[in-house]
């Protein structure tokens, strides 16, 4: 087996999902190691997480650059991930839009997780979005990224219902128990070396399939 890859984490909130991966990493699930947890924000209460896993974290707060150009932030940031060793970097709730610069030296080698079906609803609120727009079938998406703003190839979706009554929240909470799915089999993947990237597609090196065929939604039974 090879060795495990180090990985760095980007939050600026809860990290929630940051977790998920932290505990497929402890739990031998995904083939890496968590080198650092990188937060924009001082009091995002994902710091006290990571520390309670043991995983050194960092603060770079967006505050102390504010009217400087963006890149400034993420060469901050770009060198406490070279510092740990950082080989792949996992965007987990970081609010912050990353500057072409950064973007081109992890291209291939960063992910994220956005809570919705994409191409449908990039962007802020993507669970919004969809309640909003009447969708009968919602989800979440983990994409490599690249320079458009939720819009790097596809790696892993999953999707859930949307049901009669459904608030903001209790969709965003649906969603999320999937998030938290499929971000670490998305990582296990990509520690794995199975990820190829073939224009908008990424292939997955010896993929099983038993899959539903569909999900179908008002229930047809009904
Ligand atoms: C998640 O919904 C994720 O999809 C989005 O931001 C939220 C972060 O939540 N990118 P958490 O901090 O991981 O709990």
């Amino acid at each position: 087996m090879s060795a495990a890859k180090r990985v760095g984490i980007l939050i600026s909130g809860r990290g929630s999902n940051m977790v998920s991966l932290l505990e497929a990493m402890r739990a031998g699930e995904v083939p890496g190691e968590a080198a650092l947890v990188v937060s924009d924000r001082p009091d995002a209460p994902g710091l006290a997480k990571a520390a309670s896993f043991g995983v050194a974290t960092a603060v770079v707060p967006r505050r102390e650059y504010r009217g400087r150009p963006r890149e400034e932030h993420d060469r901050a940031v770009h060198e406490r991930l070279e510092a740990a060793g950082v080989e792949i970097v996992c965007l987990a709730g970081y609010m912050r839009i990353l500057s072409p610069w950064f973007v081109e030296r992890w291209q291939g080698r960063m992910i994220n997780i956005h809570p919705a079906l994409l191409p449908s609803f990039p962007g802020l609120h993507g669970q919004r979005q969809a309640l909003e727009h009447g969708a009968r079938i919602a989800g979440c998406t983990v994409h490599f990224v690249d320079a458009e703003v939720d819009h790097g190839p596809i790696i892993a979706q999953a999707a859930v219902p949307v049901l009669p009554g459904d608030t903001e929240e209790t969709l965003a909470a649906r969603i999320l128990e999937q998030e938290h799915r499929i971000y670490p089999l998305a990582l296990r993947l990509l520690c794995q070396g199975r990820l190829t990237i073939e224009g908008r597609r990424v292939l997955v090196r010896d993929e099983q399939i038993d899959l539903p065929r569909s999900l179908v939604v008002p229930d047809p039974s009904s």
